[in-house]
This record gives structure tokens, sequence and C-alpha cells, in this order.
């Protein structure tokens, strides 16, 4: 067979284990995985991976770009997203399209759409996050026929206009349910919440504690009594149920004993919620680090790695929203007004591969499966997407197993002039990454040109091995 590309000499991450083959490439495929390949490549651009890890590329379904949210616009858009994405070796992006004011769900479609025009480098599709369940429910059979089968819906910010109440949640994980569609939710407890932040609220406390109100504010219990909640309406509805970035140990026991019961529950946890833990909101800086949930302690972040280990945690998302220092200032000093968020595509296959492969907490394979296979599957993107196969897309990236590299923000292509593992040497950072068999990194730079990203439409969702 006649190759485009071929691969030649890593060791190439499949959902079969580490194999040392080479890949062959034919248009936007993978055509052939064998030794030897480049043994005759007859005209073939050969890509050198001798020494590095061929891996899948990562599949980050929980991104927010260009998010108008907590008085401000996150700063990364469609453009430096996806390069960012890119030079981390992610290759696909799952977006939140939003309604804001009167918006429809087709408004709010429409509006994601314009955003990564001409922009996305890397491929995308997009969750609909639904806020006015009377208004918008009967645009939910429309859209999953359209190719977005995943609906979000957040149980708190009743300030942004976003929240839902159980009523909404109920009848909605009934729709999904019959409709094969699945409710993705923000679990955290509105009221209690409100009350907590209240509490602290104070000059007093303000002028003494600062940031780490931010965390005094949100414990665990916020959370996990959120997904039991969520898992409580899924069960008695039979609603296909997947929880965003879950933060906390608690919420792993809550997940695995709803599988173990034979409920629809799946869940998702983000980088910053394993690698890193509430000891960040005690310094000048704490403020950054704010997003919500917000990161929990060194306890949780090992129980979360557990869970991934184990399978109750299905896959590892990162939730950017990138908020720049000069946002960040918009604070002054309050904690309720700190706009929520980090970057994070850059960062999650290096911060992961770091801490978890080299770390010694999962395998390669394994961690293969939480960036790749599994957010494929649980998004309705396999066997395209998620996996080193012949037939998939050519969607890699080519890594060095050990060479670190320093996490300087001004080196890097997130629009953000700080960086949450700021000072960390990681390793994983893309050195090649290829997206449909194009070259869009190259020697650790971006090379792709904006706009080659495609909207991926989707047939499923909610699958898992
Ligand atoms: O702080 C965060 N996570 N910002 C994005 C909105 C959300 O809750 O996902
Ligand atoms: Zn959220
Ligand atoms: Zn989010």
């Amino acid at each position: 067979m006649a190759f485009d590309k071929i691969i030649s000499g890593g060791t190439v991450v499949t959902p079969d284990g580490e194999q040392a083959v080479d890949v062959g490439i034919v248009g936007e495929r993978i055509a052939a995985l064998a030794p030897g390949l480049a043994d005759a490549p007859e005209g073939a651009e050969v890509i050198d991976a001798a020494g590095h890890i061929v891996f899948p590329g990562v599949l980050d379904v929980h991104v927010h770009l260009e998010l108008p949210f907590c008085g401000t616009v996150s700063s990364d858009d469609y453009r430096s997203g996806t390069r960012a994405a890119a030079r981390g070796g992610v290759t696909t992006l799952i977006d939140f399209a939003i309604p804001y004011g009167d918006d429809t769900l087709r408004d709010a479609v429409d509006n994601w759409h314009a955003r990564a025009e001409g922009k996305a480098l890397i491929d995308y599709a997009f969750h609909v996050c639904i806020n006015d369940w009377a208004r918008q429910q009967a645009e939910v059979a429309p859209l999953i026929a359209e190719g977005i089968p995943t609906f979000k819906e957040f149980m708190i910010y009743e300030s942004e206009g976003w929240m839902s109440d159980d009523r909404t949640l109920f009848n909605t994980l009934e729709r999904m349910r019959d409709l094969g569609g699945m409710l993705m939710v923000h679990a955290e407890s509105a009221r209690v919440l409100d009350e907590l932040i209240a509490r602290f609220h104070t000059p007093d406390q303000m002028k003494a504690q600062g940031a780490y109100l931010h965390t005094l504010s949100r414990p665990d219990y916020t959370e996990y009594e959120a997904i039991q909640r969520a898992i409580t309406w899924s069960e008695v509805t039979g609603g296909p149920l997947f929880v965003v970035h879950m933060s906390t140990g608690r919420g792993a026991d809550l997940i695995r004993d709803a599988q173990q019961r034979g409920v629809k529950v799946l869940a998702e946890t983000c980088a910053q919620y394993l690698s890193l833990d509430d000891s960040v909101f005690e310094g000048e800086d704490g403020h950054l680090y704010a997003t919500c949930p917000q990161v929990k302690t060194k306890a949780d972040s090992e129980r979360l790695w557990q869970g991934l280990k184990d399978g109750e945690v299905s896959n590892i998302s990162t939730d950017t929203c990138t908020f720049t220092r000069e946002q960040k200032a918009m604070w002054g000093g309050d904690f309720t007004k700190i706009p929520m968020g980090m970057p994070g595509l850059e960062t999650l296959l290096p911060v992961c591969y770091t801490d978890g492969v080299l770390g010694g907490r999962l395998s390669l394979t394994e961690l293969a499966e939480k960036l790749a296979g599994n957010p494929a599957r649980v998004m309705g993107l396999a066997p395209r997407k998620g996996a080193v196969a012949v037939g998939a897309d050519a969607d890699l990236s080519v890594f060095h197993p050990d060479a670190k590299r320093a996490v300087v923000p001004a080196e890097m292509e997130t629009n953000c002039d700080w960086n949450p593992y700021e000072g960390r040497q990681l390793a994983g950072f893309a050195r090649t990454t290829l997206s449909r068999g194009e070259i869009v990194v190259d020697d650790y730079t971006v090379t792709g040109n904006e706009g080659r990203g495609r909207w991926l439409p989707r047939k499923s969702a909610g699958g898992q091995e």
C-alpha cells in the first residue's frame, strides 16, 4: 500500500497496549499499523518517532472559548484556544453553546459556530446549555437530530441567568432517556453555597483571608450533595447523566456506588483537580486559581486518580476558561467577584502524563483511555476519534517520554500571562501533532492553518467500555 505519511520507530499507544509499529497514513486516516512500513516508503513523508511515544490525539470534552462570564469574556478564543490545544496534543475539543437573554438554543448554536468559523485549527463539537426549560424544551429533539446529543444544565449561577432547578433536571433527564441524549450537570448546591458565601462576605473576613475565602465558602459537601441529588433524578427517571468537572473524592464514591446499582451515570474530572490543591489560595496570587468548583485537597486528588484507575471516573478534561491577570484583578479583594476559570488546553496532556504516568498512578495505555478512548466513546465520536486504530482519523501526538519543558506563559499559545503550572517542568508537550493526517505542530511549534478545523456532528452519547 502507498502511504502519504509514515510515522516510524515510535512506541504506539493503542487500545490494546503499547506496540512497536509504524503508523501508515493515507489522506486523513490511519491505513496501517505494522512494523517496517518505513523500510520502503515509496514517496511517503516519513516522520521519525524513534525514542518517542505516539499517542492518540487527546479529546478535551469540556472547554469554554470566548465565554461571556463573570462580567468579562474568557481570553482564549477559537484561534488561540485551538493553537494551544494542538501544542498540547489535543486534536478535538467540545465547547458549550450557551443562550444569553432571550436566545433560543438555535441562536446559541449559531453563535458558537460563528465563533469557531475561520479560526479553529483542530476539530470541534458543541454541547448545548439549557437555561429555560419551558421555552427551550421543544428544541431538544431537532438538535439531537442535527448532531448535538449532549445538553448541559447548571445547578448554580443564578446571577448569570444559567441556573436550572430540580424540576428542570428531572424533566430533562426524562427527555434524554426518551430521545437518546445525555444530560451533563454542573453539580453544586446553590442555596447552601449562597448561605456560606454570605457568611464569609464581610469586610473583616475579606481583609483577613482574601482569596482563601473562595475555598472556605465551598466545602466539599456543596459538590457531593448536588451530585447525590442529580444521581437520584437519574436513577428514578432512567435518564443518562454525566457529572462535569468533579472535584471531590466523596463525589467519586457516589458515582462508584451509583454505577454499581446500575444507574446510567458517568463523571469526568479535570487536570486541575488532580494536580493542584487548595494551598494555591494561600499566596498573593491565590485569586488567580479561583475556578468553579474550586480545587480541593490532596486527598481528593488521590481519590480522583484512583477513580480514574478503577473506572468510575471516565475521563479527564480541562474546563478551560482562561482569564488574564488583568481580568482576574477585577476581584479587587472581593472573593465573590473573581472571574472563575483558568487555562488548561495546552497543559492537559503534559500535566496528566507527568503526574499520572511518570508519577506511577496510571499506565500509558490507561492514560490514553482517559484522555482519548473514553471521551470519544462517551461523547459519540468513536470510532472516528479517540484511538490509534486502522480506519480512525490520523489524530496523533508524538512526544518524548521523559524530556521535560518548563511552563513559561510567554512561550505558550494560550492567551494568558500566567499559568497554574508556571515554574513546573513537564514532559508530554507534543513535538509533533497531526490532525486528520496533517502536521499542525512541528518541533513544538504550531504550523497548521487556522480555519482548517471542522465541526463534528455526533449521533450518540453515553457509551463507555
Ligand atoms: O470556573 C469555571 N469552571 N468556569 C467555567 C464555567 C463552568 O462552571 O464550567
Ligand atoms: Zn461548570
Ligand atoms: Zn465548564
